[in-house]
């Protein structure tokens, strides 16, 4: 079988691939990325030269190229990751995220009706469900809790959901879509939440927390989103989303402080910054539906997965030092510049 990851030089989807080539060894996978700021190919160097892998620097809002590599690879199934991911970015420029996201899923599911590919499935966020209360513990995102979106990033990814839905509906298209909550782990681009943590802290530098912290995320090891996909994939029912997490809500600065113990860095390197414009609280996923029907379960426990996370990014420093040194310091200047009440660099 051939099986098209998008953005498979990102986070999640070069961890999806690693997964698939060693679980369906037997098994084409054809990686399509466009290499933004967030695509690294060098993520991607031990599988590049192995049978059965192709990676192509493709955009999924180009339909002629992509209309040539379906021509040319006949995909059986197609994982869409590719995406823009960065929720303060889309507050500072949304317009890319309304064409990757929404434009570039409209054109792999227009692609898979041409060619009749056997399925579309669509890696969505549980950001689509906005946000709950703190103090609402009993609260959760299930399947059926109503869109409600906060960010131009959640809108773009609500919109290529619906579109998503309204193709299976319309077209037929075998569709399925997966929502899930924070994912942590190897090759996460060092603007997010933990690996920023970590690079900052090894470098003694900030660590600038919005707001007060008190936000909570839902965590998920990489790996067991990348087997709820599989198992998706496998067996579940067209035109459903699933909502995937493993009840591991953790507040933001609870996160930070155990970083800071892990390294042995004070927790004076701690700096409350300004809050995030229209900042989720916090996110919970039910995910009864994916363990009653699919068997589904979390198999990586935080304590874990976070050591084995901040050991992978100690022995890997090479690989985000060269991101840390070109264009990302331009970012984060600029993000975290106008971040402190006093105006001055972090
Ligand atoms: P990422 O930002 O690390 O990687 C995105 C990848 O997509 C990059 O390799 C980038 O080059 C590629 N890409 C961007 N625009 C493209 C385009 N127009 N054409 C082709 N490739 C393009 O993202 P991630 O964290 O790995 O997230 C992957 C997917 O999972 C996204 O759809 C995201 O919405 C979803 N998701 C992420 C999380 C999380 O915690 N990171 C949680 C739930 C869902
Ligand atoms: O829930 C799934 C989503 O998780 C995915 O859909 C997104 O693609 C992914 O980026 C992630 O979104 P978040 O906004 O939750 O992740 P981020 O790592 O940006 O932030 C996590 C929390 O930490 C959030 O409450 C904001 C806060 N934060 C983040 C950064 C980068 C800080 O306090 N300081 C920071 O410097």
């Amino acid at each position: 079988m051939t099986i098209f990851v998008t953005g498979g030089a990102g986070f999640i989807g070069s961890n999806f691939i690693f997964y698939w080539k060693r679980q369906h060894p037997e098994d084409r996978v054809v990686c399509l990325d466009s290499l933004t700021y967030a695509g690294n190919l060098s993520t991607l160097k031990d599988v590049l030269k192995q049978p059965g892998f192709r990676f192509v620097k493709a955009d999924i809002t180009d339909r002629k190229t992509v209309w040539q590599l379906f021509e040319e690879e006949k995909p059986e199934v197609v994982v869409n990751f590719a995406a823009e991911t960065h929720v303060d970015r889309s507050i500072e420029q949304p317009e890319v995220f309304l064409d990757t996201n929404i434009k570039g899923t409209a054109v792999l599911m227009d692609a898979c009706r041409f060619f009749g590919t056997g399925r579309f499935h669509q890696v969505s966020t549980d950001e689509v469900y906005g946000d709950l209360p703190l103090d609402r513990p009993d609260l959760f995102f299930t399947e059926e809790t109503p869109i409600h979106t906060s960010s131009p990033y959640s809108s773009s990814k609500a919109a290529a959901d619906l579109l998503a839905l309204s193709y299976f509906r319309t077209y037929g298209l075998p569709v399925t879509i997966s929502r899930c909550s924070n994912n942590y782990g190897p090759y996460q681009f060092p603007e997010k939440l933990i690996p920023l943590m970590i690079a900052n802290a090894l470098h003694d530098k900030p660590l600038p927390v919005y707001g007060t912290g008190a936000n909570v995320r839902d965590w998920l090891y990489v790996e067991d989103h990348c087997k709820a996909i599989d198992l998706i994939l496998q067996n579940g029912r067209l035109g459903e989303a699933y909502n995937i997490g493993g009840h591991n809500e953790m507040k933001n600065l609870d996160i930070v402080r155990l970083i800071c113990r892990e390294l042995k860095k004070p927790e004076s390197l701690i700096t409350y910054v300004a809050d995030r414009k229209g900042h989720d609280m916090r996110y919970a996923i039910d995910p009864a539906k994916i363990h009653q029907e699919l068997g589904w379960l979390p198999e990586t426990k935080f304590a874990d997965g976070i050591h084995q996370t901040i050991e992978w990014y100690l022995t890997h420093q090479e690989w985000w030092e060269e991101i840390l040194s070109g264009d990302y310091q331009n970012y984060y200047n600029r993000m975290y510049g106008s971040r402190l009440a006093n105006g001055g660099q972090l």
